[in-house]
């Protein structure tokens, strides 16, 4: 079976987590402040900072920026149920945008609308390795007097033009084992805001800056110094894996048939940690995948506002009609830079049969 992700750890990752656990420094050490430095410098922000989980940057990112009980912030329903999440968790409401057709991000035409005097900032999620519109999301932010918090967990090495994700407010990204990048578990924010920086490094270690005097009521948001030496093995390797990426995905851009291939908006650089097709009967589909070896997944099954517990908390009734549909369309097929060529050209040939026998995605698109 080619499987939809395959974590790939090497030599060096293993000999660097050796020597930091011979080091004796295994919480958060020097390892971890070369990471930040080394990661900072490739996304080209000011700051970062390391953290225990992608999910802890974003909650991290929204409490530096003061964000709490009252506030909204705005993001979409069409990802991980984290990004959302991570705005209960500091007390405020999450109010979800419809993604666009074009690039499965957030819409930015449809954010002014969503706007109230509560609203605090914009999340948008930078889906599947595509950055979303960030030059359109931070204009309208900055003219609105909101945060922009880029859900940046799928986007390490993407960016618009000569910009990396993770420079456009505070950048959120995860190295969980599936990403283009990992550490184990992990995440790291980045910023050019130095005082942000500071606030979210003092909440990150239990409002900490001398030893065990407390400023602030703080978290233990850590990443280990075994964690960072697993990053420092990893981030040389991520401009190779994500143009392997990419040439993976050009050939199914050229090759495959019958089913809806992604878009890359004008002057977007996608590092397709996806690549996400949208497929006419998805589950015979993704079973006769599995019947030629291929592996699939669905990312994601059900849209955050109807998650049972955002049912509870009275979301469900919205209207996104673009995220309703792409929900029941979407399939995942393998990216993953260990591909062989002929696994890949294995991949286009169960694809194009299925479609073939299935019915063609532009067919059934019209007829929905
Ligand atoms: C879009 C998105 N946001 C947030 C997260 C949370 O990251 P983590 O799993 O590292 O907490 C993930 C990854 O799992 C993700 O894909």
């Amino acid at each position: 079976m080619i499987p939809i992700a395959r974590p790939q750890m090497g030599e060096e990752e293993k000999q660097r987590v050796l020597e930091a656990m011979a080091s004796g420094s295994l919480a958060q050490g020097p390892r971890v402040r070369e990471f930040e430095e080394q990661f900072a410098a490739f996304v080209g922000a000011g700051h970062a900072v390391a953290t225990s989980s992608g999910t802890t940057a974003l909650h991290l990112a929204l409490l530096g920026h003061g964000i709490g009980a009252g506030d909204e912030v705005i993001t979409v329903p069409f990802t991980f149920i984290a990004s959302a999440n991570s705005v209960l968790y500091t007390g405020a409401r999450p109010v979800f945008v419809d993604i666009a057709e074009e690039d499965f991000c957030i819409d930015p035409a449809l954010i002014e609308a969503a706007i109230t005097d509560r609203t605090r900032a914009i999340m948008p999620v930078s889906l599947y390795g595509q950055p979303a519109d960030m030059e359109a999301i931070t204009e309208i932010a900055d003219r609105r007097g909101l945060a922009v918090v880029e859900d940046a967990a799928q986007a390490h090495g993407a960016g618009i033009g000569d910009r990396r994700s993770g420079t456009w407010g505070i950048g959120a990204f995860s190295f969980y084992p599936t990403k283009n990048m990992t550490t184990g578990e992990g995440g790291m924010l980045t910023t050019d805001d130095g005082e942000l920086a500071e606030r979210v490094r003092l909440l990150r270690e239990h409002g900490m800056k001398v030893r065990y005097h407390h400023d602030v009521v703080g978290y233990n948001f850590r990443m280990t110094d075994i964690a960072a030496s697993i990053g420092l093995a990893q981030l040389p390797k991520l401009p190779a894996k994500n143009e392997r990426r990419r040439a993976i995905a050009a050939r199914y851009d050229v090759e495959l048939r019958g089913v809806f291939t992604p878009q890359v908006r004008t002057g977007a650089t996608h590092v397709y940690h996806q690549y996400t097709l949208r497929v006419h009967e998805r589950d015979a589909f993704a079973e006769a995948l599995r019947d030629r070896g291929v592996g699939s997944a669905i990312y994601y099954p059900i849209p955050v506002h109807r998650q049972k517990p955002f049912l509870a908390l009275g979301y469900g009734s919205e209207s996104l009609p673009v995220t309703e549909r792409f929900t029941a369309q979407v399939l995942s097929i393998p990216v993953h830079p260990s591909l062989s060529d002929d696994e890949v050209s294995a991949v286009v040939e169960a694809v194009n049969a299925t479609a073939a026998k299935l019915g063609p995605m532009e067919a059934a698109a019209v007829a929905s």
